[in-house]
């Protein structure tokens, strides 16, 4: 049966990934039907990266609701006014030096709150097949794979981070919801992202606007842990394929086939930055920092996503340098954005400027 895919509820949408998503779903895709971008607005939660869909779209095909994925009441009251056919949950805490420090929230709201949103979409949407719960996972749930071994869709879950523990804990109630209640569900686990909007607290942003401000490149370990690195917008292609064309009860997953050690990055960073300034790169290089690991800190993440190639013919648009170039440019010209992020002000910009509509 044909997915209805017309009012689509968003949670997390202000988020780093989420928003892209957003943007990602107005500018390139066929859809006419409504977003509604469900949010608490935490400290990663920005309306700013919507402004442009809100003055385009709001009101009219964009909605922004301020909720908490966890308030059962207000999840059901959106469902019903909304009419709500698709969700796509981002919403998550998702930093895994934050879960070091305090698991607590990421219990709550990755947890918590996807059985949230999945109790009342059971609720809502009793015997229907024209609807969908997408779940946005991560490849972390996977555990730390040693060289030259690739998660796969059926790989064992071995997560060693409260992050990557707690969203482990949501794939694994979406997969119930669909097997116990037939809930139409579809999962995808991503590599790591980087691009416009994300919060500079992630390896890549926290590293150019280091650069950029001249401070140290704190570097954990030996900087030989390896991550791969996918475009934003590539993730949010994937997803939309998904949604289109995803097999019901499936996961699939995402990534860059871009393998890429730390101190590697942060070097590559260095000679880009370098040359955009005029400077020499030893200039940056030398402020990198060796510190202490993080606590857990999985070796190597990598990705087979041969899946989502054959079978929903998926493919990344970017390559790594010209990602990496362009969110460069990004956050270098955008330093009013970066400035109120940092600094927690865009709070009060939502109060004057967003709930005055
Ligand atoms: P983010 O931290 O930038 O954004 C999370 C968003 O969720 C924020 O807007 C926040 O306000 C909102 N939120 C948090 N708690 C909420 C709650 N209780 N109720 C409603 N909204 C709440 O995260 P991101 O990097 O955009 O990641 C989005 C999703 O993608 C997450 O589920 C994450 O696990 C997953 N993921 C991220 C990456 C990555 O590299 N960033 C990779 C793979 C998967
Ligand atoms: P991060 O962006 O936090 O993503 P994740 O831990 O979810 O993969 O970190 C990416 C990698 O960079 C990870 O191996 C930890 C490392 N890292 C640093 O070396 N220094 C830093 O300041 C940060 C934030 C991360």
């Amino acid at each position: 049966m044909k997915r209805r895919l017309e009012n689509i509820l968003v949670a997390g949408g202000a988020g780093f990934i989420g928003s892209n998503f957003i943007h990602y779903v107005f500018k390139n895709t066929d859809f006419k039907g409504k977003i509604i971008n469900v949010d608490k607005l935490t400290y990663a939660g920005n309306l700013e990266n919507l402004v442009e869909i809100k003055s385009k779209y709001g009101g009219k095909r964009y909605f922004f609701e301020k909720a908490d994925i966890c308030d059962f009441d207000e999840i059901k009251r959106i469902f019903k006014k909304y009419d709500i056919d698709t969700v796509v949950n981002f919403a998550a805490e998702s930093h895994v030096d934050r879960s070091i420090y305090g698991p607590k929230d990421f219990v709550n709201t990755n947890i918590i709150g996807t059985f949230t949103l999945l109790e009342v979409a059971r609720e809502n949407w009793e015997g229907r097949r024209d609807v969908l719960f997408h779940h946005i996972s991560t490849d972390e749930v996977y555990g730390s794979v040693e060289e030259g071994g690739y998660f796969c869709e059926d790989t064992a879950y071995r997560p060693n981070s409260p992050y990557s523990a707690s969203k482990a804990s949501s794939d694994h109630l979406v997969r119930a919801y669909h097997k116990t209640y037939s809930l139409p569900a579809t999962i995808s686990n991503c590599s790591n992202n980087y691009g416009p909007y994300q919060f500079p607290e992630k390896l890549i942003p926290l590293m150019i606007l280091n650069i950029l401000e001249e401070k140290s490149l704190p570097v954990y370990g030996d900087g030989r842990n390896i991550r791969d690195w996918l475009y934003v917008d590539d993730h949010c292609s994937a997803i939309w394929k998904i949604l289109k064309e995803g097999k019901t009860g499936d996961t699939y997953n995402i990534g860059g086939d871009n393998e890429l050690e730390n101190i590697k990055l942060v070097n590559m960073l260095c000679e880009m930055i370098a040359q955009i300034k005029g400077k020499e790169e030893k200039y940056y290089k030398k402020l990198i920092t060796f510190v202490k690991d993080r606590p857990g800190h999985d070796r190597r993440y990598a990705i087979n996503c041969n899946k989502i190639k054959r079978e929903l013919n998926w493919k990344q648009k970017y390559n790594f340098r010209d990602g990496l170039n362009k969110t460069v440019n990004w956050y270098m010209n955008n330093q009013t954005w970066v400035n109120r992020v940092r600094s927690g002000e865009y709070k009060n910009w939502i109060i004057i400027n967003y709930n005055n509509r």
